[in-house]
């Protein structure tokens, strides 16, 4: 198979933004999280160390930190960051993972209330179903982060640390916008679409920022869809799976592309959607290699980059999220002011939810280096 060459028109944009972030120095991430439900695939990456942070003033009390699963590397890094954080801040952590499974989720969050969890910091796996344990937070006056997901309809959430998603799915749209050059070029492209999670309300900021950039080369017939899978509900991947997202492309493959008919760009929300697509396309697909988008920047997603398997990914640097999250927290503890930079974008359904929104940046096969070695975040060695 043919593999595109990627041209490095955007590397100077992506250099530029390589200083952006949560405006906060990226801290430590020395360990993966402690023993908890085995992992069934992904393992977490070891983070590159680094030298440890300097620890707060010991403000102590208990902290419960929620995470969906560890099947995904990205939050075995983010637990990892957050309990190294809070513990050199003074705190005494209690880190979960719910193998993407809600009733655990629940029951783990339960178990922090009761057992005298003073902040809870919960990525939700479902967004919509942590209302009636967050209930219990709110008559315990415990108070609640919102975690890189918002959770939804429920009137306990005090904050909401996040990145830009709706950000993070322009730049997507607009690295396939480029790549092509849509403004120029007459086309038409092929383009297939694949989505997140709909029970993740980031998934539809992802998918709306990147299709309002495409939707009106779409509209004008330069992007063609040849699936006619388009609106959000068709292009969704339940639990961000990468197997679903696989199956789906063996479909759209062997129905539209078997004939050799060329797939130009594949729009992938992120890295374990893209995992999929490619693995796909390397078993059913013969043409020239596609423009493939993800977000993450997961290790095995990172090799594919640097063998021209995907083209880009989206960096969310993690530590930064960490930090600016232990502010937050500490802001709680202390009963002062927590940082916040958007108090207009994300309505729970009870009403808009102060955030922070950290910076995603872009990464690519011209710039990974610098992003994710220099900085710390992997040892050269992991991404061999
Ligand atoms: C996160 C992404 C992640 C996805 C799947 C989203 O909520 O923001 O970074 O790839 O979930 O876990």
């Amino acid at each position: 198979m043919k593999k595109k060459i990627l041209s490095g028109i955007l590397s100077a944009v992506m250099a530029a933004s390589l200083l952006a972030g949560c405006g906060q120095a990226a801290q430590t991430t020395t360990e993966t999280p402690a023993a908890e439900p085995a992992a069934t695939e992904a393992p977490a990456a070891e983070p590159a160390a680094e030298p440890a942070a300097e620890p707060a003033a010991a403000g102590g009390g208990k902290v419960g930190v929620a995470m969906p699963t560890k099947d995904l590397q990205r939050w075995n890094q983010d637990g990892a960051n957050m309990e190294e954080q809070l513990k050199a801040a003074g705190y005494e952590v209690d880190l979960q993972y719910a193998s993407n499974d809600i009733a655990t989720q629940v029951s783990q969050i339960e178990n922090m209330i009761s057992s005298g969890a003073q902040v809870l910091v919960i990525a939700s796996i479902d967004g919509d179903s942590l209302g009636t344990v967050l209930e219990q937070a709110k008559e315990a006056g415990i108070k609640v982060i919102a975690y890189d997901r918002l959770i939804m309809n429920s009137d306990a959430v005090s904050y909401y640390a996040t990145f830009d998603n709706y950000m993070v799915g322009t730049k997507q749209g607009e690295y396939i916008e480029q790549q092509l050059d849509l403004k120029n070029a007459a086309g038409p492209f092929n383009m297939e679409i694949f989505t997140g999670d709909p029970g993740d309300n980031n998934a539809r900021f992802f998918y709306g920022g990147a299709i309002d950039v495409l939707k009106p080369y779409i509209d004008e017939g330069k992007l063609v869809v040849k699936s006619g899978q388009v609106d959000f509900d068709k292009v969704a991947t339940a639990n961000w799976a990468t197997e679903n997202a696989q199956s789906r492309m063996d479909a759209i493959i062997s129905a539209n592309y078997a004939d050799g008919t060329k797939l130009d760009a594949v729009l992938c929300s992120n890295d374990s959607t893209a995992l999929g697509v490619t693995n796909s396309l390397e078993a059913n697909y013969t043409g020239d290699w596609p423009i493939i988008t993800g977000q993450d920047c997961d290790v095995a997603n990172v090799k594919n980059m640097i063998a021209g398997k995907q083209s880009m990914s989206i960096f969310k640097d993690t530590r930064t999220l960490a930090a600016k999250t232990v502010e937050m927290v500490d802001a709680i503890m202390k009963g002062t002011e927590a940082p916040v930079n958007d108090t207009k974008t994300y309505d729970n359904g009870t009403g808009i939810i102060p955030s922070y929104l950290c910076e995603p940046v872009f990464a690519d096969v011209n710039n990974y280096k610098e992003l994710l070695i220099d900085s710390g975040y992997y040892t050269e060695d992991q991404l061999k």
